[in-house]
């Protein structure tokens, strides 16, 4: 939510604007209400901004050219505080001069009582943004210290909520300042050019050395030098690491969407989740989990903490976590979590599930359950961000950088590193279910290649999404693990293409849902694996029946070799073989292609849809 990018280069190459541009468009994923930047000039701040897609700040630019500088900040805006106008784009100026840019992400809760002082003490705003009480705060302490850093420090002290905050002023050509609270920031570390950004694709055109922030700090950059302050002034040391992937991987290599080209990547970003967990003998080892084995031994509840897609690859994982560990496992909305009063305690493991590693509902969770005194553990895709550092451990996933707005490839690696979590739980305890580790963990292995073949099977699935473009609801059945796919294939096309969509529980079907059924109403089913226990199997195609013969238009995903379903299925779309509780790996693709599809038939932004954003990092 808002992605910020800040860059200070050599003194006899003046593309800092350049450089900055480069950064927002590969962050505009993170919000693209607006866009804008701010650079020195001579000893003035030079600000372009638009409102709506950074295309728009382009033109801009085009028509007005910024001067070549050393020195910028850049911002695209997912707005909050006053709609998504010129004026509410980010980067604002503070003091009476101006000579001060900066740019915000996150939500000043107290700007309101700031901005009464501010105005009786003669301020003027030109913008309803809560950012620009910030800009005002540190521009003023910059007139009493004349120095940025110290000034950011004296203005944070009085800033409530959460917020990342770079700014620039005139009189430091050279140095940009970055402030961060509860919100994202990183360090690029360059060849005599230093970088900021809110995640490392701001900078991953130029380095892959990059530094972690803790929280409460302030950095200075300039070319040649990083330096790291608590908010109480005390020297810091950041964290620096190496990015594992490169520019290519953020960039859509040919696919007509990010999302498209994220949906192909979920072969490997399985496989690379899976990749280097066992040890000769096949036994799991996840070193990365910095908690003891006694402690996970005398687990007694496990609860899984996440928004949005996660929370449903959080639902499959209940599933598979309870059959193998015999651990009670309970899934809940991170936002719900945080706000009631949840039985937790020293025995507890909470699993926060995360792509982004910033999302501000699941952080306030963790830290609620850290609090409760939990044992924490987040499954997150994105190295340096603040809810690992928060947590008690961490397991990464693989899945390399997603920057299409809709989760697909973060969804499967997310289900991948639960079930990986969940074996290792069941093997360390010993009983039934460490009896399987050995055989789930060669199943798991034959995904990639599941998924691969399902990939290559979607021509029916992309010719009905285009036949399917003006439909107005779909609706989603599931039962055990393909009740979260049901779930999670109506929130796709939701989010793409805008088409009311709802995904039921099938049992449930007859208590409610089964009064929608008109005839031609589109009804995707996720047929349980026929090994599934209890005749599930049987149970759904009854259902497919009921709702087929009430006119539904039955959109049927089966196992290779099902043909029970065939005889109630206006289509049927197969995919491989595989033991039940890994089905969700392999079904899930056909809904993500569908949405895909559909949304690019009706025209829409697959990648950027509306109102949205990857990232959200308030509350
Ligand atoms: C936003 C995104 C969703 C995502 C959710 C959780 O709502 O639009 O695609 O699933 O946040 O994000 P996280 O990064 O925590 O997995």
């Amino acid at each position: 939510m808002c992605g910020i990018v800040g860059y200070v280069g050599p003194t006899q190459n003046g593309t800092a604007s350049d450089v900055v541009m480069e950064g927002l468009a590969r962050l505009e994923y993170r919000g693209y209400d607006s866009a804008g930047i701010a650079t020195l000039d001579g000893d003035t701040v030079a600000i372009r901004k638009r409102s709506g897609k950074l295309i728009n700040l382009r033109a801009e630019i085009d028509a007005h050219p910024l001067p070549p500088t050393t020195t910028a900040i850049g911002h695209t805006r997912w707005a909050t505080h006053g709609g998504p106008t010129d004026n509410n784009a980010h980067p604002h100026r503070g003091g009476f001069d101006g000579r001060l840019a900066l740019i915000h992400n996150g939500i000043i809760e107290n700007f309101h009582s700031l901005k009464t002082r501010l105005v009786d003490t003669g301020v003027s705003f030109s913008s309803e943004t809560d950012t620009e009480v910030a800009a005002h705060l540190v521009a003023a302490a910059y007139e009493r210290t004349g120095d940025l850093t110290e000034a950011m420090r004296a203005a944070v002290a009085h800033l409530e909520g959460a917020f990342t905050l770079l700014a620039i002023h005139a009189d430091q050509p050279g140095v940009v300042v970055g402030a961060r609270r509860n919100s994202p920031l990183v360090v690029g570390l360059g060849e005599g050019a230093n970088y900021l950004g809110s995640d490392v694709a701001a900078f991953i055109g130029h380095t892959r050395e990059a530094m972690e922030l803790g929280q409460d700090q302030i950095v200075t950059i300039t070319p040649t030098s990083v330096s790291v302050i608590g908010f109480d002034g005390t020297p810091a040391e950041g964290k620096a690491y190496h990015v594992d992937w490169d520019a290519a991987a953020a960039e859509k290599g040919g696919f007509p969407s990010f999302m498209e080209k994220e949906i192909q990547d979920q072969p490997h970003a399985v496989g690379d989740t899976l990749l280097g967990r066992t040890d000769a003998q096949g036994r799991l080892m996840l070193d990365e989990l910095r908690i003891s084995e006694e402690s996970l031994r005398e687990v007694t509840k496990i609860v899984i903490i996440a928004c949005g897609t996660s929370s449903y690859a959080g639902m499959v994982a209940k599933y598979a976590i309870e059959h193998w560990t015999r651990i009670p496992c309970e899934v809940e909305l991170a936002h719900e979590f945080r706000y009631r009063d949840p039985v937790v305690d020293q025995r507890t493991l909470v699993i926060s599930l995360s792509q982004s590693g910033e999302t501000m509902d699941t952080l306030m969770a963790v830290k609620h359950a850290n609090e409760l005194g939990a044992l924490t553990v987040a499954i997150c895709n994105t190295h340096g961000s603040t809810i690992p550092r928060e947590s008690d451990a961490v397991l990464y996933t693989h899945a390399g950088p997603e920057i299409a707005v809709a989760s697909t490839k973060a969804f499967v690696a997310q289900i991948t590193a639960c079930y990986l979590l969940g074996l290792y739980l069941a093997q360390l305890r010993g009983g039934a279910g460490a009896g399987q580790v050995q055989q789930v963990m060669r199943d798991l292995h034959d995904i990639p290649a599941k998924i691969e073949t399902v990939l290559g099977r979607m021509d029916r699935v992309r010719e009905i999404a285009r036949f399917m473009a003006d439909t107005r609801s779909v609706l989603f059945l599931g039962r055990h693990v393909g009740f979260p796919i049901a779930l999670e294939g109506a929130l796709k096309l939701k989010e793409i293409a805008y088409i009311h969509a709802e995904g039921f529980a099938a049992g449930e079907l007859k208590h409610g849902p089964i009064a929608l059924i008109e005839p031609g109403q589109p009804v995707f089913v996720i047929v349980p694996s026929p090994q599934t226990p209890h005749d599930l199997h049987a149970k759904v195609v009854s259902n497919i029946q009921e709702i087929r013969a009430r006119g539904a238009r039955t959109l049927v995903i089966a196992h290779d070799g099902d043909d029970d379903v065939v005889p109630f299925a206006d289509e049927v779309i197969r995919v491989p073989e595989c033991p039940p509780l890994l089905a969700p790996l392999l079904t899930i693709v056909p809904l993500q292609v569908f949405a895909c599809e559909l949304a690019s038939a009706k025209g829409l932004d697959v990648d950027q849809p509306r109102n949205l954003a990857k990232s959200v990092t308030v509350e």
